[in-house]
């Protein structure tokens, strides 16, 4: 089989992935970029990418499956040269899965705990201990109940926190509350003390935290954004913040990345920036994900994690 290998990613990185792929599927034909040879270029029969350069998938008359190594494919389905009628198959990576839930405990624990503001006192030479609440008593609310959303939401049910879930079809999830539709969302918003937003970006969810959102949530509360930055206006959160409506925001991610030196999210005093890095895919084990795809792709097997490009996800 010939295979594209595509993405935006330093070269040392596109060589580890191009290393554990030709190990997990040996005796394949590699292009690192598309072949000018249009009968080359006939023979493509899969693109595995990682946010490639618009354009990079015209071109290949013969393309049967477009494997993301990226879970998120938004960015790839705002290609308008993106070949419609091929497969797209988004990354599920179990390794991923783990360190998002770790990135969403730490923030959790550290929001109930009130450990970011005794990070902010140390450096006042401030001794001042924080409440100390129970798990059971701080409501997380997890937005979209996905790969990503509900082993989170599990995760914070596990150490004994009161979690919400909303998500766009009614779930069931051992001992979270389920929520869905807008009747859903504002009970949720209105109870928790955290919200993680683990939701796609798509048409229905951009922009979703703006001033009417933030208006709905308990006063007090606090933002955590694993997700994408187009999902929060951005001055609307800092409305938010400033007004005290939201006590804090954790931010993985950004309109802009990398985050320009310029936004004042660097320096907001309860803001928490990380540089996207709650959750990256691990190439060890999502090199098994993706030849698993392929040898389902042989067979004539139903793929696995296909976007259902009508809904964005
Ligand atoms: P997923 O498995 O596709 O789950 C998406 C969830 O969102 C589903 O529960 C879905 O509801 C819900 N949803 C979608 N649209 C909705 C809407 N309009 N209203 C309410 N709920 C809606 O996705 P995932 O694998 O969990 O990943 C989620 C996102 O995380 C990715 O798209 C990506 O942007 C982000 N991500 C970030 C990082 C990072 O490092 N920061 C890493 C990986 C991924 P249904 O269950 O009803 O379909
Ligand atoms: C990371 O943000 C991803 O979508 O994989």
């Amino acid at each position: 089989m010939s295979i594209l290998l595509s993405g935006c990613w330093p070269a040392a990185e596109q060589q580890q992935w191009l290393r554990l792929l030709q190990e997990a599927l040996p005796g394949e034909q590699w292009w690192l970029a598309p072949p000018s040879d249009a009968s080359e270029a006939a023979q493509v029969e899969l693109a595995i990418v990682a946010n490639p350069e618009a354009g990079v998938l015209q071109g290949l008359p013969n393309l049967r499956l477009i494997q993301s190594l990226w879970a998120g494919v938004d960015r790839l389905m705002q290609d308008p040269t993106l070949p419609p009628e091929v497969p797209l198959a988004r990354m599920v990576d179990p390794a991923m899965n783990e360190a998002m839930v770790h990135t969403a405990l730490w923030a959790v624990l550290a929001l109930h705990r009130g450990f970011f503001e005794v990070q902010t006192q140390q450096h006042q030479g401030l001794w001042r201990q924080p409440q100390q609440l129970r798990a059971g008593e701080w409501r997380v609310l997890v937005l979209g109940l996905g790969e990503l959303g509900g082993r989170v939401a599990q995760g914070l049910a596990t150490q004994g926190y009161a979690v919400s879930g909303w998500s766009r079809r009614p779930a069931d999830l051992i001992d979270v509350q389920t929520l869905h539709g807008e009747a859903g969302l504002v009970q949720g918003l209105d109870a928790a003390d955290s919200v993680i937003n683990l939701l796609p970006l798509t048409e229905q969810t951009r922009d979703f935290f703006n001033a009417a959102r933030f208006a709905a949530m308990k006063r007090g509360a606090s933002l955590v954004n694993l997700a994408r930055g187009a999902h929060v206006v951005e001055e609307d959160l800092l409305a938010a913040l400033d007004s005290g409506q939201l006590s804090r925001a954790v931010l993985d991610v950004f309109r802009q990345e990398p985050l320009p030196s310029s936004n004042p999210f660097w320096r907001h005093p309860r803001v928490t920036v990380l540089p996207h890095c709650a959750a990256q895919t691990d190439a060890r084990s999502a090199a098994a994900v993706v030849r698993a795809n392929v040898l389902a792709l042989r067979a004539g097997q139903p793929l696995a994690h296909l976007v259902q490009r009508q809904q964005g996800y």
